[in-house]
């Protein structure tokens, strides 16, 4: 159907498109980085410099190529740039209102030959695609945080994604130097349906007064060699995101066992929503807690 990607579109300049669009360029791809916010692009800018300068300073890219990368990155709040797309990925606010707007001005716009993929963390690509006229054209391509670090991308494939589509998918993620994992269009893909459940776990432990949070990370950190212990990983990745993760599989998946943890939700209630807000399930601040924690623990 196409021949081969030389110009992707990245939509959304925030914490995953501005990596993204790092990666694409690193990997000599032309960029067309877009968002509607111009302060998000100009932050987005600044951090791929920084970024490719570091590498650059640490002997991973030659001088040479950090300034081609650089140059091949272009930065816009115009949709219509995006016609020159080979390949377009979305990482825009995990909303699917406003995503399925994206992807209806997308398919206008860009190549028909384009493929439009999305970075939902639990948003259904099959839905996504519902909502345009190439639904065979219509991936996720799942990058984790950070995506210039991070080695995996888990692909999921809509009910009418096409293999040739995949296929193309997987050989971008390979030429950006990831390893792919394929997921169905079910809630929560693969890592997340297993993390978060996992997540949810340790809050109940916590919650129920099994342990104190100390406990419960050493307990997972040490006993089955996780880098970080699971309450320690919600605050790095968001309470507030975790919730939501976990509503969407309780919807999507209708199994009681994904019902978020009460504390888990009080906690979000009460804006503790970890490390961005500097106070989450543990304190980053010098300053008091403000929340009195519910009875059985500590
Ligand atoms: N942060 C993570 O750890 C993580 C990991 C994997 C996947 N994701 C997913 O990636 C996506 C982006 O997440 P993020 O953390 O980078 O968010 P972010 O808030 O850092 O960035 C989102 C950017 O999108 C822009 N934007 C919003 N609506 C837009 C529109 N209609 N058109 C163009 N730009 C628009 C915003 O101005 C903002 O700059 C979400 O779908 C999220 O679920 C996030």
């Amino acid at each position: 159907m196409m021949g081969e990607i030389k110009t992707i579109g990245v939509v959304g300049s925030g914490q995953m498109g501005s990596g993204i669009a790092q990666l694409g360029a690193v990997h000599g791809l032309d960029v067309w980085l877009l968002d509607t916010d111009p302060g998000a692009l100009s932050r987005a800018t600044k951090s791929i410099s920084a970024s490719i300068h570091r590498m650059v300073s640490k002997g991973h890219l030659s001088q040479a190529a950090g300034t081609d990368a650089l140059g091949r990155l272009k930065c816009t709040s115009n949709l219509e740039e995006l016609s020159t797309a080979d390949f377009v990925i979305e990482a825009i606010v995990e909303s699917e209102d406003v995503k399925k707007k994206l992807f209806v001005q997308l398919d206008k716009i860009t190549k028909r030959s384009a493929i439009l993929a999305s970075n939902t963390s639990s948003i259904s690509i099959t839905r996504l695609a519902s909502a345009v006229s190439r639904p065979l054209q219509v991936i996720g391509m799942h990058f984790m945080n950070p995506p210039p670090i991070m080695k995996l991308v888990e692909i999921i494939r809509g009910a009418d994604t096409s293999d040739e589509t995949y296929n193309e998918t997987k050989a971008l993620a390979e030429r950006l130097g990831k390893i792919v994992i394929c997921s169905q269009d079910y809630a929560g893909f693969i890592v997340n349906r297993i993390l978060m459940p996992m997540i949810n776990e340790a809050f109940f432990t916590l919650y129920t007064g099994v342990a104190t949070k100390e406990d419960i990370d050493t307990g997972m950190k040490l006993g089955t060699n996780h880098p970080m212990g699971p309450l320690q990983l919600a605050d790095f990745i968001g309470l507030d995101v975790c919730l939501s993760i976990m509503k969407v599989l309780h919807a999507g998946l209708g199994d009681g066992k994904y019902a978020p943890c009460p504390l888990l939700v009080q906690y979000v209630d009460a804006g503790r929503l970890g490390r961005k807000r500097g106070i989450g399930v543990y304190n980053y601040s010098k300053v008091p807690e403000t929340v009195k924690k519910p009875s059985p623990r500590l």
